[in-house]
């Protein structure tokens, strides 16, 4: 009998089928939306991701506030998925549906800055300690712009990354270690580039790997999120940071911290709450409360090196910016958002629960004997199905048991309550209440219970 993790698989196999039924039985409008869907929406979503659940057809929400959903057929969720950290602060958080009230016909967008822009500015500099910032649309053009910078000022071709990492749609962040060796990431779509020419990757935690890479002389930045948390959660070894921070500068390359999951550490930050130096430091998602936003930003010195490379032409083409990006009302959105609801109360509050729902879960592995581990980054908790926490992405990544993930989160599902697609993680946000962690932790008990009877 095959075991996954301490559970036999045709135990979880079984329960993810009669579940599937359940689900089907209490979503009849869902399903015929799906189908409807289908017509004209490729694979029936208007986003690939959509189809990740662990559903056997997506769930059409009717609408969400605070840390709950309600489906098109009345079935309220409580939501700690929080749209994969675009919410993380809530559904529609009140101030900042307030803004967009009162903002919305005074102009959306018009390609000049307005006061808002300054105050985003100042707002930022003092949050995370960088004194210049650029607004962008997502966390990925956020990450395309500062790596296309980083190769700018430095004059090298290569950017270095974390095996297991993810970054956003960005090419250049798609190399993964497989049998130990450099290639893309199994899945890509129409990658035409040899991305081993231009980046370079290596274990998280792998001192000794990094300054081999670095040493070479030809790595213009390493970005890293400060905790890997899109390969399952992987915490950095005490000193890994000081010395990734010690080692790129003694061989010239940039740092570019990207914060977009850990912000879920608190306010200013996994970089604030850890006093990191990085060069750049990249934050979307959450950032405007759920609008698509993003920021980055970087050191006076960087900001020097950029002008000193930026060539005199008269025009904007260098490579960066989009449209929309740093519109007149996603300034508004972020400003409000900085200043009214990512608050330390607010955090204090997330985090404070967030380790009522770890400490939740892991009493509840633990009475079941079950070989697993809880892990946690501020506002961020995910159950992972190994005993040990893993040490680098290859680590993490061999815990990971897909169809067990499924069949966990479809019985959470069924029992109101969502956790992110990928993986097992969870996040509270302000508006989460203990009796919702008290709902998450009877459905996890009882799903444990179910797999473990004999
Ligand atoms: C750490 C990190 N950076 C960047 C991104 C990209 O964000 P977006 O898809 O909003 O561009 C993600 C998305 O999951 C992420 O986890």
């Amino acid at each position: 009998m095959t075991s996954w993790a301490g559970i036999a698989e045709a135990k979880a196999r079984g329960l993810y089928e009669r579940e599937r039924e359940r689900f089907a039985a209490t979503r009849p409008k869902s399903r015929a939306l799906a189908e409807a869907a289908k017509r004209h929406l490729h694979n029936g979503v208007p986003m690939s991701w959509m189809t990740d659940w662990a559903s056997p057809y997506p769930i059409f929400a009717r609408e969400a506030s605070g840390a709950h959903i309600r489906d098109v057929d009345g079935n309220d969720y409580v939501d700690f998925c929080l749209g994969d950290t675009g919410s993380m602060f809530g559904h529609s958080p009140a101030p900042v549906v307030r803004a967009l009230r009162d903002y919305a016909d005074r102009g959306i967008t018009y390609m000049l800055p307005t006061e808002d822009a300054v105050v985003v500015g100042e707002q930022l500099a003092h949050r995370f300690g960088l004194p210049f910032w650029q607004i962008a649309t997502t966390a990925t053009d956020a990450n395309r712009f500062v790596l296309r910078l980083a190769r700018g000022v430095t004059g090298r071709p290569r950017i270095l990354v974390f095996n297991g990492c993810y970054h956003g749609t960005v090419d250049d962040t798609y190399l993964r270690l497989i049998d130990g060796k450099q290639q893309p990431r199994p899945g890509l779509i129409g990658q035409a580039q040899d991305l081993t020419a231009i980046a370079k990757v290596v274990e998280f935690n792998d001192l000794q790997g990094l300054e081999g890479a670095l040493s070479k002389g030809d790595i213009a930045a390493v970005i890293c999120e400060p905790v890997m948390t899109n390969i399952g959660m992987v915490q950095p070894a005490p000193d890994f940071h000081t010395h990734l921070r010690a080692l790129t500068r003694q061989y010239g390359t940039l740092l570019v911290i990207d914060e977009t999951h850990c912000i879920s550490t608190g306010p200013g930050g996994y970089t604030h709450a850890h006093r990191l130096e990085p060069d750049f430091l990249t934050l979307g998602k959450p950032i405007a409360g759920g609008i698509p936003c993003a920021v980055y930003g970087f050191t006076a010195e960087v900001a020097e090196r950029i002008r000193k490379v930026t060539p005199k032409v008269d025009h904007g083409h260098t490579g960066i910016g989009t449209t929309l990006s740093a519109n007149a009302l996603s300034l508004r959105l972020i400003r409000v958002n900085l200043e009214e609801v990512m608050t330390p109360a607010a955090s204090a509050h997330m985090e404070r629960l967030s380790g009522e729902l770890a400490d939740g879960l892991a009493g509840i592995i633990r009475e079941r004997r079950l070989p697993w581990h809880v892990t946690r980054v501020g506002a961020r908790a995910e159950f992972v199905f190994t005993a040990k926490p893993p040490r680098n992405g290859s680590e993490a990544e061999a815990g990971l048991i897909a169809p067990l993930e499924r069949t966990i989160h479809l019985y959470l599902i069924n029992r109101g309550v969502m956790i992110a697609p990928f993986h097992n993680m969870t996040l509270c946000c302000p508006a989460t209440t203990p009796a919702d962690v008290a709902r998450l932790h009877d459905a996890f008990a009882a799903c444990l219970d179910e797999l473990t009877a004999k």
